[in-house]
């Protein structure tokens, strides 16, 4: 039996399920409580995932900070088909913790290389529309001892891993604004025509934090 890591999804959005402004401004739509819980849960996930677009507006970090690290850090995945990840891009800072980047087949060794040298590993996977398959990167993730995978990304990698049905759980925090449909929506297209077929959760907790609220939700 293939035994493939659990999936948390965290959103950070506005009341209007947005994740950026219609001039792809995001940071901080949630408060520094909220933020802070965010760290708590990378701490509690063996790797945080996040995908090239993110990386290259944002430049995160993706660690665990003012957190107990009783694990160490999580390992940091990125998913970026063309090996488009700058070699000076916070992420691939060395922490000591596993760095992954996965790639689609390439020849180009010399960017495999460039960014090998920062302590990452790079690893190539099979695509499948409309990006690198999720299964594959999990299945290799699994071969390296990952049991648990908080993705933490932009539109596009929630909706992949939402379309494919991998998500176990779902961490939304939801700050009080609307930003309006002209902004980058949390969740892209999934082609849901009934209703039958829309992805269900079940809430399992809704907490106050700071201004935002938090639910926690649970595939149903
Ligand atoms: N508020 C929040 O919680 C939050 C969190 C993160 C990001 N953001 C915002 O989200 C925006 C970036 O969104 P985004 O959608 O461009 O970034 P993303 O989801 O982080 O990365 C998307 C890229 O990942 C690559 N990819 C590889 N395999 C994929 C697959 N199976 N499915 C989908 N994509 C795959 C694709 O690029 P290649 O084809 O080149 O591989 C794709 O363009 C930024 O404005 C950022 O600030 C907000």
């Amino acid at each position: 039996m293939i035994v493939t890591p659990r999936i948390t999804l965290k959103l950070a959005t506005s009341l209007d399920g947005k994740i950026a402004t219609s001039t792809r401004h995001s940071q901080w739509i949630t408060g520094p409580e909220s933020r802070r819980e965010v760290h708590r849960m990378r701490a509690a996930h063996d790797a945080v995932l996040t995908g090239i677009g993110t990386v290259l507006a944002d430049n995160p970090q993706m660690t665990a900070r003012d957190v107990d690290l009783p694990n160490g850090q999580p390992a940091r995945v990125i998913l970026d088909s063309s090996l488009r990840l700058p070699p000076d891009a916070k992420i691939l800072k060395s922490t000591g913790e596993l760095v992954m980047v996965f790639h689609a087949p390439s020849q180009d060794y010399g960017r495999i290389s460039v960014i090998q040298s920062t302590g990452a590993i790079c690893v190539e996977v099979g695509v499948s529309e409309p990006g690198l398959s999720l299964p594959a990167v999990l299945s290799a993730l699994s071969d390296r001892g990952v049991q648990s995978v908080m993705v933490e990304a932009g539109s596009s990698i929630a909706t992949s891993f939402l379309k494919s049905g991998l998500v176990h759980r779902l961490e939304w925090f939801r700050a009080p604004m609307i930003i309006g449909n002209d902004g980058l929506s949390a969740i892209g297209h999934l082609g849901v025509s009934a209703l039958d077929d829309a992805h269900k959760f079940v809430r399992k907790s809704v907490r106050s934090v700071g201004r935002d609220i938090w639910e926690t939700y649970e595939k149903e």
